[in-house]
């Protein structure tokens, strides 16, 4: 079945609080991000809601905090071979990463597992990073797919898009189990039906936490309880239909049994 929303799956994303553009600056080629003066009611009201769907994510309503957090996981994940810093007071600037963002793919259904694959060896790289910050294991918040740059060249992906946070209290496997959900209910909300079970299998077997899977599996084929928090899931997987939604988890839950996936 066609997932009926082609487009990013995160709230803050979709809303467009910050604009994006390419820069020349004495020869390198960066990208620059710049927060709209209207952001602020925007994230607040995200916040909001985050909070009424019990999620644990938040917007960064403060510039100077989004511009320390932003700058501050590009270098931790991309440094020095990449570098980031603070524009001015109301935007951040960053090295250009090579590679296309994986949205192209999963909407024009090009998509392959060597791409998912290697989202979930970055992941995986990622979440192994100390986060002064977090005080503990680092985390993303919204990894769904258009937040990963894929250099086919390298066969190598990387992360970008540090808008929003999860909330430091939760501990460090809860958020880095909820940034594997959030690439998982993009994916599956929008893959192409016969794409869905190889890229998200080379995902998890990349990412390659054992029991991650069965761990979260109440939560991707049952669903959230609460008005809120089911409207999230909606936006993360582009509405598809909570049946189809629910069919194509049960069919990576049992793809992904202990025995018939190595590693998992
Ligand atoms: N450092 C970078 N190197 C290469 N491309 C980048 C970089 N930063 C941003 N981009 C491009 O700009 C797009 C938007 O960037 P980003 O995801 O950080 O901003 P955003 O405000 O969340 O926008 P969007 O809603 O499009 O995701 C990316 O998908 C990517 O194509
Ligand atoms: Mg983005």
């Amino acid at each position: 079945m066609t997932p009926r929303f082609p487009s990013p799956g995160s709230l803050v994303d979709r809303i467009k609080v910050n604009a994006t553009s390419k820069v020349q600056v004495e020869g390198r080629t960066l990208w620059m991000k710049r927060r709209r003066a209207s952001a602020l009611p925007v994230l607040g009201c995200a916040n909001l809601f985050f909070r009424a769907a019990n999620s644990p994510l938040r917007t960064l309503l403060s510039k100077a905090a989004w511009q320390r957090w932003e700058v501050h996981s590009f270098s931790l994940l991309h440094g020095p071979e990449f570098r980031a810093f603070c524009w001015g007071n109301s935007a951040v600037a960053a090295d250009e990463i090579p590679g296309i963002n994986l949205t192209g793919p999963l909407d024009d259904g090009t998509l392959r597992p060597a791409m998912t694959a290697a989202a979930g060896r970055e992941l995986r790289r990622s979440h192994a990073c100390q986060c002064p910050i977090f005080g503990g294991l680092w985390s993303h918040g919204d990894p769904h797919l258009g937040n990963f740059l894929y250099e086919a060249a390298g066969d190598r992906a990387r992360l970008i898009d540090f808008e929003v946070m999860h909330l430091p209290t939760i501990s460090a496997d809860a958020r880095q189990a909820d940034d594997v959900c959030a690439f998982l209910e993009d994916l599956a909300g929008r893959a192409r039906a016969d794409l869905w079970l190889p890229c998200a299998r080379a995902f998890l077997e990349a990412y390659g936490a054992p029991d991650i899977l069965q761990g979260l599996a109440r939560r991707l084929v049952t669903g959230p309880t609460g008005k809120f928090a089911r409207l999230w899931r909606g936006v993360r997987t582009g509405f598809l239909p909570a049946a189809e939604l629910r069919a194509r988890f049960e069919l990576l839950q049992g793809a992904c049994a202990p025995c018939a996936l190595p590693g998992l």
